[in-house]
């Protein structure tokens, strides 16, 4: 680990583990869910807000943050943390994973991966040291190696040299981050459905040596269960003292599924998306707030949430603030969700330290099957 940073596993239940990163900018309790704060904020709330929905740790993106408003602008700035009033850690995703989702004209060599912003159709350029460079300028706390997302489906061929780019990218990236203290640096694995591949992955980062390994690769098109047929295995390769975090990952059945098969952190724009568009996460299941059957009801979203929306505010309410299109139906229903995946992540951690995880569960999917929302 670098210096200020540590991992202690807490307990496990089966796969399961509940522990706590400790960080210069404070403890991040795990299992763990990032709200995304994609370019210097998780939308339609303030950062405040997001802490007391439960929120240890927010993940930013290079990618967007280099084109807009720029790195260099943000370090004068004094960093992320002052710039967007959030003091606690910040996780920065690498930038390769969103050039291949959003930019135009892309250009992938062994060197890096060249683009058009989707912001204004200028050129630019990220490598391996440039990532690095940019996450340092952002003052990120958990810093992910630059990898390529092998999409997916890949042939084996194809995946293999995917991977193996990945890995040399691994080791520019380790070279490029140099010595920091309290400042990690992650690796990413990658080997799509290939468990020889995986395996591959796992041995290059461990022997480069990093603060923790995330599952990359997943959650783009495989379908959850391919994706569990992965984590069956995926994190059994990685070392069992450093945290794993499976990124991009995803509705609450996917989570408590990766929960189970050992991963210890995750991020998803699911939550705060959705809360823009309709969509809540209850303990029932997933509700549309559009649909006119919630109209003349006086019900909260969920009887047994705390959050704000659900003790001030009706069905009936947010039905009509998102059909009159009110700002206040994005800020509360962002709300929700957030608040809903921390109640999630803190009931799993609860689970695991008292080993009743498989209790728990079952009663999370009972919950889900009796449906009647
Ligand atoms: N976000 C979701 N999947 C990935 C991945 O494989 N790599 C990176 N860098 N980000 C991701
Ligand atoms: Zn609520």
């Amino acid at each position: 680990m670098a210096t200020g940073f540590g991992f202690e596993l807490k307990a496990t239940d089966g796969k399961a583990r509940t522990g706590v990163i400790s960080t210069p900018r404070g403890d991040i309790r795990t299992p763990a869910f990032m709200p995304v704060g994609t370019a210097a904020t998780v939308k339609a709330m303030l950062p405040e807000s997001v802490r007391e929905t439960g929120a240890d740790i927010l993940l930013g993106n290079t990618y967007h943050l280099m084109l807009r408003p720029t790195a260099e602008r943000i370090d004068r700035l004094g960093g992320l943390h002052k710039f967007m009033n959030w003091e606690r850690p910040i996780l920065t995703d690498s930038g390769g994973f969103q050039v291949m989702s959003l930019a135009g004209l892309r250009k992938l060599t062994e060197k890096g991966v060249t683009f058009k912003s989707h912001v204004d159709g200028s050129k630019h350029e990220i490598t391996p040291e440039r990532s690095m460079e940019i996450q340092r300028l952002l003052g990120s706390d958990i810093v992910m190696c630059f990898d390529e997302c092998t999409p997916f489906p890949a042939t084996e061929e194809q995946a293999l040299e995917s991977m193996r780019l990945s890995m040399r990218w691994a080791q520019r990236s380790r070279d490029a981050f140099g010595d920091r203290p309290g400042h990690a640096l992650f690796g990413i694995q990658q080997g799509s459905t290939f468990r020889d591949q995986r395996e591959e992955s796992a041995e290059a980062l461990q022997k480069i040596g990093f603060d923790g390994y995330a599952v990359g690769g997943l959650a783009v098109g495989e379908g959850q269960e391919m994706m569990f047929d992965v984590l069956d295995y995926a994190p059994d390769m990685l070392p069992v003292d450093k945290p794993r975090y499976l990124m991009g990952v995803g509705k609450p059945d996917d989570i408590v599924g990766a929960v189970k098969r050992g991963i210890d952190m995750m991020d998803c724009v699911l939550p705060s998306r959705s809360g823009r568009t309709g969509q809540v996460f209850t303990r029932r299941g997933v509700l549309n707030i559009k649909n006119a059957r919630h109209q003349d009801d006086p019900r909260p979203l969920d009887e047994d949430c705390t959050c704000p929306a659900c003790r001030n505010y009706s069905r009936a309410y947010l039905h009509h603030t998102f059909r009159a299109k009110e700002i206040i139906q994005s800020m509360l229903l962002t709300w929700h969700n957030l608040h809903y995946y921390q109640d999630l992540m803190q009931g799993m951690c609860d689970a695991i330290a008292a080993g009743t995880f498989a209790e728990w569960e079952a009663d999370f999917h009972a919950k889900r099957a009796e449906g009647d929302i």
